[in-house]
């Protein structure tokens, strides 16, 4: 048997504490459609076959839950277990079937030092056909966690999930599991928690007319629209959703072949000569994008809870 890997990034699960706003900031104007809910989660589909791209689960506290992988078949399913388990990392469940409500399948979870939980699996339902709106997105991109304070990441996702490194840079490593040249990056900020999460449309008029809708609604974008001059020469314009999360829109992500790829080290990234938007557009991120990307967003949105919370119950 080959080398037992996952090959695509399904998604991510968010505990949100206003579950109707988030639910309506993704549907409404982020362009996802509802594929399953119960009482305190709601699934959230791309245009794509993929059951979903986004778990809301209903929550005090505003948080990164977890990242759900696809593995091909349950063969793999079962050796990247035993990998984990090889690998002294947590476990969280064994192999066994999933729910339904989440598109069921074959798989298990781990807990990462950081906290979040990865889930592998196969077998997941997918819808019976894609939904033809290419101003929305299609699938879930890639995740960037911040990960400063926890080494054993890389380890992780290198040694246990297969993934490949695809290049370093001063702030973020860049990790590929298919053809996208990432599809889950480290940065080098503290954390735990989430940089930024991307969705992918299928090309630029996508991208635009997406971007169009969001601010047509109100949203600002706070970085781009640009394209990066960096790892991926993906397109991208990034929003904050009502958590205080980074929501980037992004497409024409650079495919790599896998045996071909040269990784390329910070320096060489850092002698370009225009960086970070090879258009010189989108140069600038916005101080409240900073502040969603180091996490102080969500850190005063649930502090500010909190501090409702200890009120009322002293009153
Ligand atoms: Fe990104």
């Amino acid at each position: 048997m080959p080398e037992p890997r996952v090959n695509d990034i399904r998604g991510l699960d968010l505990a949100v504490r206003d579950l109707a706003a988030s639910e309506a900031f993704y549907t409404k104007h982020w362009g996802l459609d509802v594929a399953a809910r119960d009482r305190n989660t709601v699934y959230l589909r791309a245009t794509g076959r993929e059951h979903h791209a986004l778990a809301l689960h209903q929550s005090p506290r505003i948080e990164v839950l977890g990242a759900n992988y696809a593995a091909p078949d349950k063969a793999t399913v079962d050796a990247l277990h035993a990998k984990a388990v090889g690998a002294g990392v947590d476990i969280v469940a064994a192999p066994h079937a999933l729910p339904a409500i989440g598109g069921g399948g074959y798989g298990f979870s781990v807990r990462t030092p950081d906290g979040i939980r990865h889930t592998l699996s196969c077998d997941v339902a997918r819808h019976a056909t894609a939904i033809d709106d290419k101003r929305r997105p299609r699938k879930f991109s890639h995740v960037v966690f911040r990960s400063k304070d926890y080494p054993q990441l890389e380890t992780f996702l290198r040694e246990v999930l297969g993934f490949k490194l695809s290049d370093r840079t001063d702030g973020i490593d860049f990790f590929r599991c298919s053809g996208d040249h990432h599809s889950v990056a480290l940065g080098k900020l503290t954390g735990p928690g989430l940089h930024h999460m991307a969705f992918e449309l299928p090309d630029l008029d996508g991208l635009m007319g997406a971007s169009g809708r969001m601010k047509l609604a109100g949203h600002i974008i706070e970085w781009g629209v640009g394209r990066h001059a960096g790892p991926g020469n993906n397109i991208y314009s990034v929003f904050v959703d009502p958590n205080g999360l980074a929501a980037e829109y992004t497409t024409e992500m650079e495919q790599v072949d896998e045996t071909t790829y040269p990784h390329r080290t910070a320096e060489d990234w850092r002698n370009l000569p225009i960086r970070p938007c090879a258009w010189g557009m989108g140069m600038e991120r916005s101080e409240r994008l900073r502040q969603a990307n180091t996490g102080k967003l969500v850190d005063e949105l649930n502090r500010r809870h909190c501090e409702t919370m200890s009120q009322r119950s002293a009153s």
